[in-house]
């Protein structure tokens, strides 16, 4: 007997099968295929975040029996803070958790606004602080209420990835502005002067994945070059309190935020890396008082509000300053670990980190015709020594694929270990290498 799907099931038979006409992202082009339009959108053939893809080969080997040592991800082995954990759990028993109007809660934002004035001396109005869903969430609201369609936005390369891919998901152009070990890391004024007109530059200060530093200097030519450019300057300050010599500057200490003339500028934070919070999706952006209501009405529309209750568990975090610094001693440790070991397995193209928890290694010396880039030397350490780092393609699309990202986030005994199974890698491997 013949029967006749209905026709929405008919477009999804026929969206699964084109899935599976083109390979792997999934991803046909409207025009090559010259279909009527079924989804999925050209907006959404974006990269991977690989990591994210790691992650998950790492997590199949561990499900399959088979240990990994975690230097892929950027996410601390501790737990939230215990005030953190306690406020949750009474607000787990107590409330009733409803939605919090978009901007954030009020105590959040009081208790961030606060933490700048103890912190950096700035003072933040609480008018200007939207709480969000991570620096992630930061991203999506910030780069939509700054930049239309056909906007131009410089991104350094290495660099965060989602800044790139988001940005090409909302039709704005990432223009890659390279910087290497020759400037630390650094873009330098002429770089910014040489690419033209942009609308924007997005910097993260600790850099993820150079672990590069913005000094005062540095800043203050970035807010310069943003005035006498009409450009917009995001500063992604993640990875505020994990440095290692000295605080990490907010661009916000060089401003006035009582003037009426400053550039415009976003800072971004998250409770993620400083508070061991990756899971409870909580962030902020400081922003100029002319933004916050496109901010506003973009966060009431795409999500309605942060989760609440890591929102109320959150308002307490900025008490765990014990703890978070305890975190950080751990991270030096394992910095110097990473270090030590990398350099004692002959991998030495790298610039130590002063603050975030990364090390960016050129691995050129490695690749032969068997590893022909960094994406399968980490294929290749996941399946025969249970290591997981990240290669670098996701940072940089020119160069990455000579990088590897390692993360230190993790414990101290795993860094040991992981050091020593590359160093006997190498050694084992290294005549087939020559
Ligand atoms: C530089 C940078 N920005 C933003 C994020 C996103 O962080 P989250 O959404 O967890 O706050 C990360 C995560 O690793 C990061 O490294």
């Amino acid at each position: 007997m013949l029967v006749l799907a209905p026709a929405r099931c008919r477009i999804w038979i026929a969206s699964g099968a084109r899935r599976e006409e083109a390979g792997q992202n999934g991803v046909v082009s409207r025009r090559e295929s010259g279909q009527e339009r079924r989804g999925p959108s050209e907006r959404s053939a974006i990269e991977p975040f690989y990591v994210m893809e790691v992650m998950r080969a790492a997590a199949e080997r561990e499900a399959s029996g088979l240990e990994v040592l975690h230097l892929e991800v950027g996410q601390p082995s501790t737990s939230a803070p215990q005030v953190v954990l306690a406020a949750a759990a009474e607000a787990l028993a107590n409330n009733k958790l409803g939605y919090t109007e978009a901007l954030g809660l009020p105590e959040l934002r009081q208790a961030i606004s606060d933490w700048y004035a103890l912190e950096y001396k700035v003072i933040v109005p609480v008018e200007q602080i939207i709480v969000t869903t991570g620096a992630s969430g930061s991203c999506v609201l910030a780069f939509l209420t700054l930049w239309d369609p056909g906007a131009r936005v410089g991104v350094l390369e290495p660099g965060y990835p989602c800044y790139r891919n988001d940005l090409q998901t909302f039709g704005v152009q990432a223009v890659p502005i390279p910087v290497g070990p020759e400037s630390d890391y650094r873009p330098t004024r002429a770089q910014l002067d040489a690419v033209g007109h942009l609308d924007g530059l997005i910097i993260a200060s600790p850099s993820n994945p150079t672990g590069t530093v913005l000094r005062r200097s540095d800043l203050q030519m970035l807010l310069d070059w943003s005035s006498e450019a009409g450009a917009a300057l995001v500063v992604d300050e993640i990875y505020h309190g994990i440095t290692y010599d000295e605080p990490a500057v907010s661009v916000l200490e060089l401003m006035d935020q009582t003037a009426t003339s400053n550039p415009t500028v976003l800072v971004f934070n998250s409770f993620s890396k400083l508070f061991s919070m990756t899971g409870w999706r909580l962030g902020w952006i400081v922003a100029p008082r002319n933004l916050m209501t496109p901010l506003e009405r973009l966060a009431q529309n795409l999500t309605i509000a942060p989760p609440t209750l890591s929102q109320m568990a959150g308002t307490k975090a900025f008490q765990a300053v014990a703890e978070s610094q305890a975190n950080v001693e751990r991270y030096r440790i394992n910095r110097d670990l990473v270090i030590d070991g990398l350099r004692r397995a002959g991998i030495t193209a790298f610039a130590p980190p002063d603050g975030g928890f990364y090390v960016w290694c050129d691995v050129s010396h490695l690749l032969s015709s068997e590893i022909p880039d960094s994406k399968a030397l980490s294929t290749t350490w996941l399946d025969q020594i249970g290591v997981a780092v990240t290669p670098g393609i996701d940072f940089d699309p020119q160069r990455g694929h000579r990088f590897i990202r390692f993360s230190y986030a993790g414990e101290p005994h795993e860094m040991t270990e992981a050091m020593q199974r590359i160093t006997t890698w190498i050694q084992s491997t290294g005549d087939q290498i020559r």
